[in-house]
């Protein structure tokens, strides 16, 4: 993965079809997709529950582009072995699932997949300081984790400014996640996104049999910002 701070667009699969991820994941591909963002749920650190590494190894061969793992699991270290060996290229861990997160990222590096470091709305950008140079990227979480169609928080905008100032010249991407849609996604771009992970906004009204909707759709979020 060559790093550029371009703006890309990464269909979250929690708003396809759970009955055909394969085909919904080459056909959103088709349609533009730059990433396919992958949200795994464990009904314990957020309150719903989706799939583990047996459906991260199954749609793996489905994706051209890039498979960004979301965890939001806990705890997370048991299971980074598993996600690396289904074929993930970035591994995002959230700060609040455990009380090491520095090893955790150290784990994940090590299995040579990208580290991700998720926040939630509720915490502060200062959390992403002692671990900047262990990431690859960092995810600002815009709505709270756990499910595909809810509305952006737009305090959170603020966060993604400082979290860019921090950064400075290294090569960390900063991802935007929940509710990322045209009219929000100019917000988080101007502040310093460049990865925009969208559900509900690139799946809406298309389906793997009807795709150009989500040629339309993407389309859109990338001509907003
Ligand atoms: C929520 C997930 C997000 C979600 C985004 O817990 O991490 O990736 O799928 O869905 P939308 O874009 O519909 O808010
Ligand atoms: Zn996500």
């Amino acid at each position: 993965m060559k790093f550029d701070r371009s703006v890309k667009i990464a269909p979250s699969i929690l708003s396809a079809d759970f009955a055909n991820f394969g085909a919904e994941i080459q056909a959103v591909e088709a349609q533009g997709a730059d990433w396919i963002h992958v949200d795994v749920m464990d009904g314990h650190y957020v309150p719903n529950i989706t799939f583990g590494p047996a459906t991260c190894a199954a749609i793996r061969p489905h994706i051209k582009t890039v498979m960004d793992v979301h965890l939001m699991i806990a705890p997370v270290d048991p299971y980074i072995q598993a996600f690396a060996d289904a074929g993930a290229d970035v591994i995002t861990a959230h700060v609040e699932a455990g009380p090491h997160i520095h090893r955790t990222l150290q784990a994940i590096r090590a299995t040579g997949a990208k580290a991700g470091l998720a926040l939630n709305p509720g915490t502060p950008a200062e959390a992403a300081g002692p671990l900047l140079d262990l990431v690859d990227l960092i995810c600002v979480m815009t709505v709270n984790p756990g499910f595909g169609g809810q509305k952006f928080i737009h305090s959170c905008v603020q966060k993604v400014t400082e979290l860019r100032e921090m950064i400075g010249d290294r090569e960390v991407h900063i991802e935007i996640d929940g509710g990322v849609d045209p009219s929000t996604a100019p917000l988080v771009a101007a502040a310093g996104a460049d990865v925009l992970v969208a559900g509900s906004a690139v799946f809406k009204g298309g389906s793997v049999e009807n795709p150009a909707p989500y040629g339309e759709n993407i389309r859109a979020i990338r001509a907003s910002v």
